[in-house]
């Protein structure tokens, strides 16, 4: 293929045997083999300041370099801030902050253009106008550009080898800076798309509360519960926050149980029981048709199974259940039990205790229920009107 046949972006990043050196046939090797293997990792982390570390690792790794950093910009503060770097001391890191224009970094946002010094004493561009103090004398940095915008900048230098930076290089970079940009973006989006699905399903969880007043907040409050035994029980951040997550939407299938099952004022008889047990599979359908949700069927679809597998809707027991699941059912189980119904008083936080404690290792797991009353006794020390023993 000639080089014109090449998209603009292949004819950008990719050094071509005509403008490669063939005894560095085996150095472009590597820096392949590494854009691969940082590919598939920007694709596995979990939270945005590992995916901004791992940016900067794999470029400084990948460019051979002691010094990198990873620059987006602020949109409030209108400056670009680093968000991740290698080699560079903290204070620098906390404290530096470009406007447009400003410094190397600053260049390169507004000029929307990478900039490839081999040596600094010697460029014309950065005779020392500015404040800002470069500690190294050759370096690359390049726009990080989403959809022609430019959100942020990468730059590398001190390359450990002293050699100065080739032109080859730049495209280098300026590969991986085209990949975090839009691993960046991505994760933006899937935010926005999983908030705006959220917002649906807390919406939906609202009208259910609407609809059935005497329940009203309690989603709400299973979930809060649930994430701070979650939490508590050593459960990593983002375990815990997908059992809130789901604790908030796991009566959703009460949705497709009819009104005068769902908002009957006395006990249900065995017909009617049958009828709501349905619940729990109609929310986990529901759930299981969206991609963002479907991380949250096995809450919502096991949130009844009792510890000793007389539960429903399948009769799972043990371990087979879910952590999160058995963790919602404890505080589902709890709430609902001091919250006033149409058919019978409240209990009280003690009596409802009591009854947690009667039907772990039956119902609940005790390992559970044990830190959830824990829980409450360390609430009720902290805030004593909110005492659980009154
Ligand atoms: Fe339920």
């Amino acid at each position: 293929m000639k080089k014109t046949e090449l998209s603009s972006s292949e004819a950008k990043v990719i050094p071509t045997a005509a403008t490669i050196d063939p005894n560095r046939f085996g150095e472009l090797l590597k820096v392949i083999e590494g854009l691969h293997k940082y590919n598939v990792l920007t694709y596995t982390v979990n939270r945005d300041q590992e995916l901004y570390d791992l940016i900067v690792k794999k470029a400084t790794d990948i460019m051979n370099t002691h010094i990198g950093s990873l620059m987006l910009f602020d949109d409030n503060a209108m400056k670009l801030k680093i968000v991740a770097a290698r080699g560079l001391p903290q204070k620098v890191i906390k404290t530096s902050s470009l406007k447009p224009g400003e410094g190397i970094a600053g260049k390169v946002f507004q000029s929307r253009k990478p900039i490839f010094c081999e040596d600094i004493e010697f460029d014309e561009r950065f005779k020392r106008k500015s404040r800002v103090k470069y500690s190294s004398k050759s370096f690359v940095a390049v726009p990080l550009k989403v959809k022609g915008r430019v959100v942020g900048v990468l730059n590398v230098n001190n390359r450990k080898t002293r050699e100065p930076f080739t032109a080859e290089g730049m495209k280098i970079l300026t590969l991986i800076a085209d990949e975090a940009a839009m691993t960046i973006e991505n994760r933006r989006l899937l935010r926005s798309i999983e908030k705006a699905y959220m917002d649906t399903i807390a919406t939906l969880a609202k009208m259910l509360d609407e609809r059935m007043p005497s329940t009203r907040g309690h989603s709400r409050r299973v979930a809060e519960l649930s994430s701070e035994l979650a939490k508590r029980m050593g459960l990593s951040e983002e375990r815990y926050q997908l059992i809130k997550r789901a604790a908030l939407i796991h009566d959703i299938g009460k949705i497709g149980i009819q009104d005068n099952v769902l908002l009957k004022p006395r006990a249900l008889n065995a017909v009617e029981r049958k009828i709501i047990q349905n619940h729990p599979r109609i929310g986990s359908e529901i759930v299981d048709r969206v991609e963002f949700f479907n991380i949250f069927v096995p809450i919502i679809a096991f949130h009844h199974e009792w510890f000793n597998g007389e539960g429903y809707p399948m009769g799972l027991s043990g371990a087979q259940i879910p952590l999160g699941a058995r963790i919602v059912a404890v505080c589902d189980a709890w709430d609902a039990m001091i919250s006033e119904r149409a058919y019978r008083d409240p209990l009280t936080k003690p009596e409802a205790a009591a009854e947690l404690t009667r039907a772990s290792g039956s119902q609940f797991d005790p390992e559970v229920v044990k830190e959830f009353l824990k829980m409450l006794k360390k609430k009720t020390r902290k805030t004593p009107s909110l005492s659980c023993y009154e």
